[in-house]
């Protein structure tokens, strides 16, 4: 940042006083050119009106002088170059003009012309012819080195501000850089403090400059929602936790009882079936957990492939007949004919698995299950209804949390760990789409799934759940 700005700067520093010099040149140099032009015009009118040789001395006595030497020296020379008269010491400067050159200069006079004398010095020369009986032609020549003086003495100083200016640049533009660099600093500093532990820890955004206060409260915000799934995370392990401890206790508990004394082949065939169960129920469990830590962190690329919607249901239901058969609940498809979707069939599969064993588990005798599938727009809906207990509304916001069941009585098993519909917004959300659910105590509960028809659809916006 400091180089930047010193480089920029003196950049600046270097157009401007560059230019300024350069106006400075070219004003003095047209200034000379205007005197110089002035004096041929004088002397030429001078030289005009004089007939003789005597009359011409006038301008050439008296030359204009500064200094030692004189500015402004003249001469006149004849149409082969021989010259006439001449201030003192002119011909010992700058050598006179030749024949062919004296021919090539026009009436109204030559051009101004930059020579060096024979000693080196800038000299600025003006030829014009004088009106006359004879061709006669007059020079006007100016000593540029008074000029070159001024010049050289300011070129100095400049060289001094120059390198005045770069050590300032240098010094400004750092003391400026720590200065934005210090808020940065200490955003830095809170970020290198906090761990795991520490997440509560925020930037003060209070005395931050405007610029750095919005990337200060996007890491608050950033903090904020890394706080959330930690809490959330560590909520999950507990929640594990839970549930593992007390399938393993009930097995130590059932294999210690049946270790106490020594027992008949069929006790202990009862109790390595019940342990065997227990064993299953624990398997299932860790399965569905893997399988939702895995969608989470989305490792599993989705399986898509063209899915007919009432084949499909069709075809889930068909495993739970004999379920809700046999609790005397009616379970079946209406208008799905005809709705296809590029899904993932195993995992669509087991949503819908997931959703109809609630509803079949929550649906009294008598009472029905009914699921129907349609296209609308980009998306298909796919909604489960059944006419059972229905879910509170203060439960209803939960249902969808891992491990969250509404009372563990209800259900009448502990069979149940509470994954189901977890696992059914998991599965819907990596298809890019939503759940959504409506419930009402004692006249039973609606999901539904909406989920884009395509994987190159947009995802259906994730508002609810
Ligand atoms: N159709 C429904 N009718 C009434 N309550 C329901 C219905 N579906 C779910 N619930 C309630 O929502 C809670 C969460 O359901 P979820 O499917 O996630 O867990 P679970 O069925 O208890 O366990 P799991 O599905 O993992 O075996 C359940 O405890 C249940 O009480
Ligand atoms: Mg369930």
């Amino acid at each position: 940042m400091t180089a930047w700005y010193v480089l920029s700067a003196f950049a600046l520093i270097i157009i401007a006083t560059g230019s300024l010099y350069w106006v400075l040149v070219n004003g003095m140099y047209r200034e000379d050119v205007h005197d110089l032009r002035d004096n041929l015009e004088n002397a030429s009118l001078l030289l005009s009106a004089s007939s003789g040789q005597h009359g011409v001395s006038f301008p050439f006595a008296t030359p204009r002088a500064r200094g030692q030497r004189p500015d402004i020296y003249l001469r006149v020379l004849d149409s082969n170059g021989q010259v006439l008269i001449e201030t003192p010491g002119l011909s010992r400067r700058l050598p006179t003009p030749s024949k062919t050159e004296l021919a090539a200069i026009p009436s109204g006079g030559g051009a101004s012309h930059q020579i060096l004398s024979r000693q080196g010095e800038p000299f600025l020369t003006l030829i014009a012819p004088i009106a006359g009986s004879q061709p006669r032609f007059l020079e006007v020549a100016m000593d540029r080195a008074h000029d070159e003086f001024l010049l050289a003495r300011y070129r100095e100083r400049l060289w001094l501000v120059l390198g005045a200016s770069l050590v300032l640049c240098a010094v400004v533009g750092y003391l400026i850089a720590r200065s934005g660099m210090r808020p940065i600093k200490g955003i830095s500093r809170t970020a290198e403090r906090i761990r795991a532990t520490t997440l509560h820890e925020r930037i003060a955004t209070g005395g931050l400059p405007e610029e750095l206060r919005g990337l200060a409260e996007t890491f608050n915000g950033m903090l904020d929602r890394l706080e959330q799934s930690f809490a959330h995370i560590s909520q999950f392990s507990d929640d594990v936790a839970h549930e593992l401890r007390t399938p393993i206790n009930n097995l130590r508990g059932e294999i210690e009882v049946a270790l106490g004394k020594v027992r008949s082949a069929e006790e202990y065939r009862d109790v390595l079936g019940s342990c065997f169960e227990e064993c299953t129920r624990v398997a299932r469990l860790i399965r569905t957990l893997l399988f939702l830590a895995r969608a989470d962190t989305a490792a599993d690329a989705l399986q898509r492939e063209p899915v007919d919607l009432s084949e499909e249901l069709a075809k889930v239901v068909e495993f739970y007949e004999a379920d809700a058969g046999e609790r005397g609940v009616e379970l079946r498809v209406v208008g799905a004919s005809g709705v296809r979707a590029e899904l993932d069939r195993t995992l669509f599969q087991q949503a819908i698995g997931n959703l109809i064993s609630n509803a079949v588990a929550h649906t009294p005798s008598g009472g029905s299950v009914e699921l129907a599938a349609r296209a609308s727009g980009q998306n298909i809906r796919v909604t489960v209804t059944d006419t059972g207990c229905g879910i509170a509304p203060e439960h209803l916001p939960h249902v969808f949390e891992r491990f969250y069941r509404i009372e563990q009585s209800r259900t009448g098993s502990q069979q149940n760990a509470g994954l189901g519909l977890a696992v059914v917004k998991s599965i819907v959300n990596r298809h890019g789409g939503r759940v959504e659910i409506d419930s009402r105590v004692g006249e039973g509960t609606r999901v539904e799934l909406i989920v884009p028809s395509s994987g190159a659809t947009a995802p259906a916006e994730l508002t609810k759940s």
